[in-house]
């Protein structure tokens, strides 16, 4: 393994990725292929824009001559596969780009894979793709009972990574990670949300009563992961990768609140996500037998996040504006207005609709 195709390298997991694996091994070169939708953001990637072991093509996974192309321009030996549509909630209003990213997408990649005889093809997927599960912990062979179009669009792409090693003898890996946080998540997931709202003294929109749980981790602890699996994994392995503990979301944005010095009174709930998955929970022996541990905690996880968007204004300002002034009137206008939210001196629990 030496050129690296990270598809999808300019977004929020990828970028985190990029900068580690450049860190990490200095032979390595990696060449981020991106179309760059509206979560795509060079920003991300500004302090190794200038690194001679670094390279950037805009172009789509749907693409197989683009793709063909850097293969062959780069000489890639390994394909990383973090392009995706990603937010849950735009795939419930429209799943069409989901439907052909997230599926269409990784079969060309896969197509590549097998024409260009890659060493190896590491399909970066979700916890979503089991379902909810309200006891226990998933492992790798449970079914996978997708409750979203993003969840099962990420399914259809895991089964396809699968077929393709079954059939094709492809040396293709799947990890399957629980919720990241840290520096340049897009500002519509929950956490990074919840913080730039807080700093600007605007209601937390917490779906239904708030006692979902989710297993939040650390991104480059995520990142870690991807790599363990990448060097040590076994061909057609699936390895999950998740912290030790899952966090209700009420808890996460009391405590988010806490840190800034914010009054819980801005958690505000609002109605839910239509078919909201109650709980995720991954077991990760498989992948902690080949050495890999989580490095924070939640708490430290949050805390520097937290730190993050506090000192990094400049990132996120500029996002929140524009198009996601219209996502956010779309998926919360009504929600806010319904819950009440014009009387912000309510207590916390009293304003569930
Ligand atoms: P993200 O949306 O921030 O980044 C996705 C990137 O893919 C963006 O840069 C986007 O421009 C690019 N992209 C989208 N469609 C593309 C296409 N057709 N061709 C080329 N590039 C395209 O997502 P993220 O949160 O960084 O997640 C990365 C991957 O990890 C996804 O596959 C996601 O399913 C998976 N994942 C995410 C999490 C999480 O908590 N965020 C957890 C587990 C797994
Ligand atoms: O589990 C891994 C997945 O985590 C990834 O595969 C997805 O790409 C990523 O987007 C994320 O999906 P979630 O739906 O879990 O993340 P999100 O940040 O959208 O929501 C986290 C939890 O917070 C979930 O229970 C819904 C809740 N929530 C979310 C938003 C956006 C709220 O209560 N209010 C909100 O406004």
């Amino acid at each position: 393994m030496r050129n690296l195709l990270i598809t999808g390298g300019a977004g929020f997991i990828g970028s985190n990725f990029v900068r580690m694996m450049l860190a990490k091994y200095p032979d390595y070169r990696l060449v981020v292929f991106d179309k760059l939708n509206y979560r795509g953001n060079l920003q991300n990637l500004r302090d190794v824009a200038g690194d001679p072991r670094y390279a950037f093509v805009r172009a789509d996974i749907c693409d197989a001559q683009a793709v063909a192309n850097a293969i062959r321009e780069y000489q890639i030996d390994t394909i990383v596969n973090f392009a995706a549509e990603s937010h849950v909630d735009r795939s419930i209003l429209d799943a069409d780009a989901f439907v052909r990213t997230d599926v269409y997408g990784v079969y060309v990649l896969l197509e590549a894979t097998k024409d260009f005889g890659l060493e190896r093809f590491l399909h970066v997927s979700t916890d979503e793709v089991y379902g909810e599960v309200l006891t226990g912990a998933s492992r790798e062979e449970d079914a996978l009972e997708p409750r979203s179009p993003y969840a099962a669009s990420k399914a259809g792409g895991d089964l396809l990574v699968r077929a393709y090693h079954v059939t094709y003898g492809l040396p293709v890996i799947i990890t399957r990670g629980g919720n990241n946080i840290g520096p340049y998540q897009y500002p519509e997931n929950v956490v990074p949300l919840f913080i730039t709202n807080a700093i600007d003294d605007q209601p937390l929109p917490l779906y239904g009563d708030g006692l979902q749980e989710r297993p939040y981790q650390y991104v480059l602890d995520h990142c870690e992961g991807i790599d363990i699996a990448l060097q040590r994994g076994q061909p057609g392995g699936v390895y999950n990768i998740g912290p030790d503990e899952q966090v209700a979301n009420i808890v996460m944005a009391r405590k988010l609140l806490d840190l800034l010095g914010k009054p819980h009174s801005l958690i505000v709930h609002v109605f839910d996500r239509p078919g909201h998955d109650r709980r995720y929970a991954l077991d990760c022996s498989r992948l902690k037998a080949l050495g890999w541990r989580p490095g924070h905690t939640f708490d430290q996880a949050l805390e520097k996040t937290v730190r993050w968007y506090v000192d990094n204004e400049w990132w996120w300002r500029p996002i929140k504006s524009g198009e996601y002034r219209a996502y956010y009137e779309k998926q919360y206008g009504e929600r806010l207005r319904l819950a009440g939210q014009t009387r912000p001196e309510l207590a916390e629990g009293e304003r569930t609709p």
